[in-house]
C-alpha cells in the first residue's frame, strides 16, 4: 500500500536486496521464468556479478511477502503486566499498577532478562520498527537499548521523562530529568556511531536505533522540563513521543497544569515539542484547536485502539485524522492495550471505526463533524506499514516494498498448523477466483487482517538481514 488508496498484489514476481545497504535493488511482476542472476544483472546494470555472490530465497505455498508491521507506540516496561489491570480508567490505572511496575526497572537484571523477553515477542509478531518508552531509568533503557540492537531490530528508544505529579517512588527532579535525558542521547548516539564502524556507505547510513525525547505526558511534566527536552530534540534532530488528549480526565488535569493554554496540544506546541517527527498516541479527545495544531505543525498520530477500547478511554476517528492530511500509524500501547501485535491493532482500528459509524447512524447528532466512512482492509494495512513509517518520519525510507528502499518486511504463512486463518479450501470463493490469482490474494490479506496471529509470520527481516525465523 504506497498510498491509502491503493493496494498492490504481486502474484508472481521477485524482490532484489543488497544486503551491504539494506536497500531494495530491483522489483520485478513477472509471469515467465527468469533466472535471480538475470535480474540481478538488470537491476544492477552489472553482469560481471556472480551466482556465488547471490542467495535466493523463495516463498511457499500459501506464504507471501509484505512490508514489515510499525508499532508507533509502546511501552517495553508495560509487559510485565500484560492483560491485568484493564477495570480501571487512565489516571487510576496508571497509580494503581503502572508506575510500579515501571519502578521495578531501578533493578538492571531484572531489565534485562524482562526486555529480552519483551524483543523477542515484539519480533514474533512481525514488529520490524517499533516506538518504545522505557522508563525514568538511564540503565534500563540503554540495556532496552542493547537487547534490541542483539537482535537486531529498527527502534525509536525513549527515556521516560517524570518531574512533576508523580509518586515519591517513581518520579526525579527536573535537573535529574534533564540531565539524564542528555546522558542517555548521549550514550544511544554513541552507541550506534560505533555501530555503524566500517559501513561501506557512512553518508547514507540510517542508524537502526535512534533515541526518542519522551515526556511521558502534560501532567508528568513541569514547563521547564518540557522546554528542556524539545531543547535536547532540536539539537540532535531526534523524534519526540508523547501522549495527547487520551481520556476526559486527563485532558482536564492537562489543562489545569498550564491554565494559560487554551487546549492540551498548545501547551505541547508552546514548549516547542510539536514538529514533523512528533508522535502523539491516542488523540481521542480532540478539540478543533487540538487538530488545528496537529495538522499545522506536522506532527503525527498514533492510533492505539486496543488500549483506547480496553481502558475505555473512547474511539479516535482515524477518518477525520486522514482527510486532514494528519500522518496517522497503528500502536499497540501494551500494556494500556493487551496485545502486543500490530495485526491485532488493524483489526481494533476496524472495531473502533465500525463503532464511529454505528453510532453515527444511530445517534448522528452526538458526532456532529465526525466521519462516516468505513475503513477498509487495505487501509489498515496502510496504517500499519506506509502509515507508521510517516509517523516516524521514515516514509522516503520505509513502509512499502520500492526500489531505493530499506528492505524491512514479513513472510507471512497462512498455511500453518492450527492456523487461526483458515485452509484457503475453506474459503470458496478462493476457490472460484482460482487460487494464486489477484482476486483470491485480496481475500487471503482481508482474511490476514481479521484472523491471523505470530503462527503466520513465517520471517522476519530488517535492514535486508533475517531477523527472526521458525
Ligand atoms: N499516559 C501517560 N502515561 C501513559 C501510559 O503509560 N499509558 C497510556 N496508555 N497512557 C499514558
Ligand atoms: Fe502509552
Amino acid at each position: 500500500t504506497p498510498t491509502i488508496d491503493k493496494l498492490r498484489i504481486e502474484p508472481k514476481g521477485a524482490l532484489g536486496v543488497d544486503q551491504s545497504t539494506g536497500r531494495i535493488i530491483g522489483r520485478a511482476a513477472h509471469d515467465g521464468v527468469t533466472s535471480a542472476i538475470d535480474y540481478v544483472h538488470e537491476w544492477t546494470g552489472d553482469s560481471a556479478v556472480s551466482g556465488e555472490n547471490i542467495e535466493v530465497v523463495s516463498l511457499a505455498h500459501g506464504q507471501f511477502l509484505m512490508p514489515g508491521l510499525i508499532d508507533t507506540h509502546t511501552h517495553a516496561p508495560q509487559f510485565t503486566f500484560l492483560g491485568i489491570g484493564h477495570d480501571l480508567p487512565l489516571m487510576d490505572w496508571l497509580n494503581k499498577y503502572t508506575f510500579k511496575h515501571e519502578s521495578e526497572f531501578k533493578d538492571n537484571q531484572w531489565a534485562r532478562k524482562m526486555y529480552t523477553e519483551v524483543i523477542n515477542r515484539v519480533v514474533r509478531n512481525g514488529v520490524t520498527f517499533a516506538a518504545y518508552y522505557g522508563t525514568i531509568h538511564v540503565e534500563a533503557t540503554c540495556i532496552l537499548a542493547e537487547v534490541i540492537r542483539s537482535v537486531g531490530q529498527r527502534a525509536y528508544v525513549g527515556k521516560v521523562c517524570m518531574d512533576a505529579n508523580s509518586p515519591d517512588y517513581y518520579s526525579e527532579s527536573t535537573a535529574e530529568s534533564l540531565e539524564d535525558s542528555k546522558e542517555f542521547v548521549r550514550r544511544i548516539l554513541n552507541a550506534e556511531t560505533a555501530n555503524a564502524h566500517g559501513d561501506q556507505q557512512k553518508g547514507q547510513h540510517i542508524p537502526l536505533i535512534k533515541p526518542i525525547i519522551t515526556p511521558r505526558f502534560v501532567p508528568s511534566c513541569t514547563g521547564e522540563c518540557l522546554a528542556g527536552l524539545s531543547e535536547l530534540a532540536h539539537k540532535h534532530e531526534l523524534p519526540i513521543q508523547s501522549h495527547l488528549c487520551e481520556n476526559p480526565s486527563e485532558v482536564d488535569f492537562a489543562k489545569s497544569c498550564f491554565p494559560d493554554c487554551t487546549s492540551y496540544s498548545s501547551i505541547y506546541d508552546k514548549h516547542g515539542l510539536l514538529k514533523q517527527g512528533t508522535i502523539m498516541a491516542h488523540c481521542v479527545h480532540m478539540s478543533d484547536e487540538d487538530l488545528r495544531l496537529i495538522r499545522a505543525t506536522g506532527a503525527g498520530i498514533s492510533h492505539c485502539p486496543n488500549s483506547n477500547f480496553s481502558l475505555a478511554s473512547g474511539t479516535a476517528d482515524v477518518h477525520r485524522f486522514l482527510s486532514e492530511g494528519i500522518p496517522v500509524g497503528l500502536g499497540t500501547d501494551v500494556g494500556g492495550g493487551y496485545s502486543p501485535s500490530i495485526i491485532d491493532s488493524m483489526r481494533m482500528a476496524a472495531a473502533a471505526n465500525r463503532t464511529l459509524l454505528a453510532y453515527k447512524r444511530d445517534r448522528g447528532d452526538f458526532l456532529e463533524g465526525r466521519s462516516a466512512a468505513p475503513l477498509e482492509f487495505s487501509e489498515l494495512i496502510f496504517l500499519a506499514t506506509q502509515g507508521g513509517a510517516q509517523v516516524m518520519g521514515m516514509r522516503d525510507n520505509l513502509g512499502s516494498l520500492e526500489a531505493g528502499k530499506l528492505f524491512d518486511a514479513i513472510v507471512v504463512d497462512l498455511d500453518v498448523p492450527r492456523s487461526p486463518v483458515p485452509s484457503s479450501t475453506f474459503t470458496p470463493a478462493v476457490i472460484a477466483f482460482g487460487e494464486g490469482s489477484v482476486d483470491a490474494w485480496r481475500l487471503r490479506l482481508e482474511q490476514f487482517v481479521f484472523l491471523a496471529d505470530d503462527r503466520n509470520i513465517a520471517r522476519v527481516f530488517v535492514n535486508g538481514r533475517l531477523i527472526h525465523s521458525v
